[in-house]
């Protein structure tokens, strides 16, 4: 079989080992594969490149990936659905593999659904997906952020500050929660749940007063003030407002500063979250996950996606997947506040 492939959305780590699965799989079992360029945007312009097992042999320490990607929503446009159909069957693609998160899975599950031979993989720094235990990215972003919040706890006691981190993850507060659980934040803020400033303030005034510094994680997508500064509606090609210059961190800083009288400052450590080598979990979890698309395909299961679940991967229709966000849920929230209160 030709087997396409591509990865769509934002880049995560993870990427390169899942196509190093998928390739080894594919190869080993004598398929041949192809990769598109830039996500959805290659397979409209049918811009794509071989894909051999020299090509990922050192891909397990690599972040971003290979194959590049973009936000392109190809059914934005009249001609998409027939131009990407037209791509596949001019270069005789049997089956196709869509690495991404849910845009590029909800794109997926469209093409399905107009005779497209395709099967998912899921991953996104977001941890938003539904039915699959994790997402590859999201546990080597979230040691990233976590990181950034104990370096800046040393500054913070140094200088006695409050310091707020903002961190990526859009309408799901997986990344803040991570980084707020591993890294002791003195109080995280999620965009699932309602803001409340009083209960921010006093957990930093016990943090300052215990030890002389206080730190908060706070979410990109939180909504901690009207109007917030920065916030242009602009979207991208999904329809998802572009989150980057909310200023939820400068935004809380500053009221943190004046509620309590202590000097605040604000870090945003934007996409650095999704650069580097992945994490040990995301390596084995997407060259698994990589491995299974191509197990997927030869099983004729087209329209499914891979999925964890506990420590199995198996899959579950593309439908499912896309079909809602996942969000950070009470038990965890629980959990969370055990170490604010
Ligand atoms: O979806 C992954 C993500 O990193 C979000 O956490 C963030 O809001 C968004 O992508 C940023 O997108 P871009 O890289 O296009 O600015």
């Amino acid at each position: 079989m030709k087997i396409g492939v591509l990865t769509g959305g934002g880049d995560c780590p993870g990427l390169n080992p899942a196509l190093r699965g998928l390739v080894y799989r594919a190869t080993g079992r004598g398929h041949q594969v192809i990769g598109f360029l830039d996500g959805w945007k290659g397979l409209l312009d049918g811009r794509h490149r071989p894909l051999e097992r020299a090509d990922l042999l050192e891909a397990m320490g690599q972040g971003g990936t290979l194959l590049g990607s973009s936000r392109t929503n190809p059914f934005k446009e009249e001609e998409g659905a027939s131009r990407l159909l037209a791509t596949l069957s001019r270069l005789q693609i049997d089956a196709l593999v869509a690495m991404g998160g849910d845009d590029t899975l909800s794109a997926a599950r469209e093409l399905h659904r107009r005779g497209g031979r395709v099967v998912g993989v899921p991953k996104t720094m977001d941890n938003d997906l539904r039915g699959t235990d994790w997402t590859f990215g999201f546990d080597s972003a979230s040691s990233v952020s976590m990181e950034a919040l104990e370096r800046l706890r040393d500054t913070a006691r140094s200088h006695h500050r409050v310091i707020v981190l903002e961190v990526m993850g859009r309408h799901a507060g997986w990344v803040a929660l991570a980084t707020g659980l591993g890294g002791g934040a003195d109080y995280t803020i999620l965009p699932e749940e309602p803001f409340d400033a009083e209960r921010l303030c006093a957990a930093a005034r016990r943090a300052v007063d215990a030890r002389g510094y206080a730190l908060v994680v706070a979410s990109e997508g939180a909504e901690v003030a009207a109007g917030l500064k920065g916030t242009s509606g602009a979207k991208d090609d999904f329809g998802h407002e572009l989150l980057k210059d909310r200023g939820v961190g400068a935004s809380l800083a500053s009221l943190l500063e004046r509620r309590l009288g202590v000097e605040a400052r604000s870090a945003v450590i934007g996409h650095v979250q999704r650069g580097g080598p992945p994490t040990l979990f995301d390596r084995i979890l997407s060259v698994r996950l990589g491995a299974k698309a191509a197990d997927l395909i030869e099983e004729g299961k087209f329209g499914e996606v891979a999925v964890l679940r506990g420590e199995q991967i198996g899959s579950l229709p593309l439908e499912e997947a896309v079909s809602s966000p996942r969000v950070v849920d009470p038990p965890w929230l629980d959990l969370l506040h055990t170490f604010d209160a």
